[in-house]
């Protein structure tokens, strides 16, 4: 059994916090925690061998995509209970088109919208709400754009445990919204954006002692980082050249970079790939940073994109992300909510339906092409974090009431009308 402790990220701290505390911010600088691991000797060729066995078990432990690869994640007291909807384990999938718009390149499309709530954000739920459980926490909360909270609301509801939600109002989809509440939780729509409502939250979170399921707590990372042992292993452990990611709190390219240096680290790859972020223009405060090679987190106060699941102007994690683009020699890149649409329906053309935060990974990839930063015929992978039904307000904005796009037809029921609508349509004769 490796053994587990929460360690402050800060460079000129870096202290170990007391483990009975699951605390999410260092408890003498303030900065936030990661979860680390003494691993016992692991023999990457075995482990291998047995996530892949598992495979072919019926045990709820094994068919989840996280906890198949239990060794990476041992921050479980024995016998704990898995809280676990048979997340993870999506497909990976290649594209045609999308892979020739945006480069070329060779782009194949992890696809985490197939997750139990429809997005990415299960991966690190499920590990969460079962150490959240396991340390007899009753009631849990977040803030959120949308999926964390639909999320949160599945798993704490599995559990047994109460899930308390801070939304901004109106700003997130209705989809998303309708998913917290069929699953019960309590939805307090409070502020304009993400960041006023996580900031109150914060606040308000120690006087009623609310356990945090954002991504600044630990286990969200450690859930999360198993996608890139799942997509290692579909591609028989040979790494991309790049992995792109919509960068929003920016905890997703923060556990994808642990989980790369990890499996780097225990054996299981040889090189790492390049992780990119891509944020929506309007939102985009990491990218400022980086462009300005600034200390200090440059925030944008009033963000704006219609990829609201990325409409975030402070991202808690980008100290975490900063160092996961300079271990992987990663950068970050910015599109417009023109070139996200572009991108979303390149996608569709493929087959590929997901929400539009998603979308930006194309776009993004595409932008960096043409500047000559990411090589044409390149092996790349866009992680889709959302399914395309997150967000059908937006589709319906685009394609339906849009008057250029003639896909939506209201015809009066008699034939004559219908020809005509149709010889219109189609251009042809009918
Ligand atoms: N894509 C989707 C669909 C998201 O919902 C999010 C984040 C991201 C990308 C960005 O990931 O925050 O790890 O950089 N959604 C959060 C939420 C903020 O509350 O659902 P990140």
């Amino acid at each position: 059994m490796s053994s587990a402790y929460l360690q402050c990220i800060e460079e000129n701290c870096q202290r170990r916090q007391d483990p009975k505390k699951d605390a999410h911010s260092c408890a003498f600088c303030g900065g936030l925690l990661e979860a680390r691991y003494e691993f016992d000797t692991i023999d990457a060729d075995e482990l291998r061998h047995t996530w892949h066995q598992r495979r072919l078990s019926g045990e709820p432990i094994d068919r989840s995509g996280v906890w198949r690869f239990r060794e990476l994640i041992p921050f479980l007291d024995p016998g704990a209970r898995i809280i676990s909807l048979s997340e993870g384990s999506t497909p990976l999938v290649g594209t045609r088109r999308a892979g020739w718009w945006a480069g070329p390149v060779h782009l194949t499309i992890k696809h985490q919208g197939n997750n139990p709530t429809g997005s990415f954000k299960d991966l690190g739920m499920t590990a969460c709400i079962t150490r959240a459980d396991s340390r007899g926490i009753r009631m849990v909360a977040c803030a959120s754009t949308g999926n964390t909270s639909s999320s949160m609301a599945a798993y704490a509801g599995r559990a047994g445990l109460k899930s308390l939600l801070f939304v901004p109002y109106r700003q997130i989809s209705a989809a998303k919204l309708a998913q917290a509440l069929d699953f019960g939780a309590l939805v307090i729509e409070v502020g304009d954006t993400f960041d006023e409502a996580f900031g109150l939250l914060r606040q308000i979170a120690p006087e009623l002692g609310l356990y945090l399921v954002n991504s600044v707590n630990p286990f969200r990372i450690e859930g999360q980082k198993t996608i890139v042992a799942e997509l290692m292993e579909q591609r028989a452990w040979r790494p991309p050249d790049y992995i792109v990611v919509p960068g929003g709190n920016l905890g997703n390219a923060s556990a994808i970079g642990k989980g790369l240096r990890e499996l780097k680290d225990l054996g299981f790859i040889e090189k790492v790939p390049h992780v990119v972020v891509i944020q929506a223009a309007g939102s985009n405060p990491f990218y400022r940073t980086l462009a300005a090679c600034s200390a200090e987190l440059i925030p944008v106060d009033d963000p704006r994109t219609e990829a609201t699941a990325i409409r975030i102007g402070r991202p808690a994690n980008w100290k975490k992300a900063r160092r996961v683009l300079e271990w992987t020699g990663g950068f970050c890149e910015s599109v417009t909510d023109e070139e996200i649409f572009e991108a979303k329906t390149v996608l569709a053309e493929d087959g590929v339906g997901c929400e539009p935060a998603s979308a930006s990974t194309i776009a993004g990839v595409r932008k960096l092409v043409r500047m000559g930063k990411i090589d044409r015929h390149a092996d790349v992978v866009a992680v889709l974090t959302g399914n395309q039904l997150k967000d059908t307000d937006y589709i319906m904005r685009h394609r339906s009431e849009s008057q250029e796009t003639h896909q939506r037809l209201r015809v009066e029921p008699n034939l004559d009308a219908l020809r005509k609508a149709l010889e219109t349509a189609l251009g042809v004769p009918a």
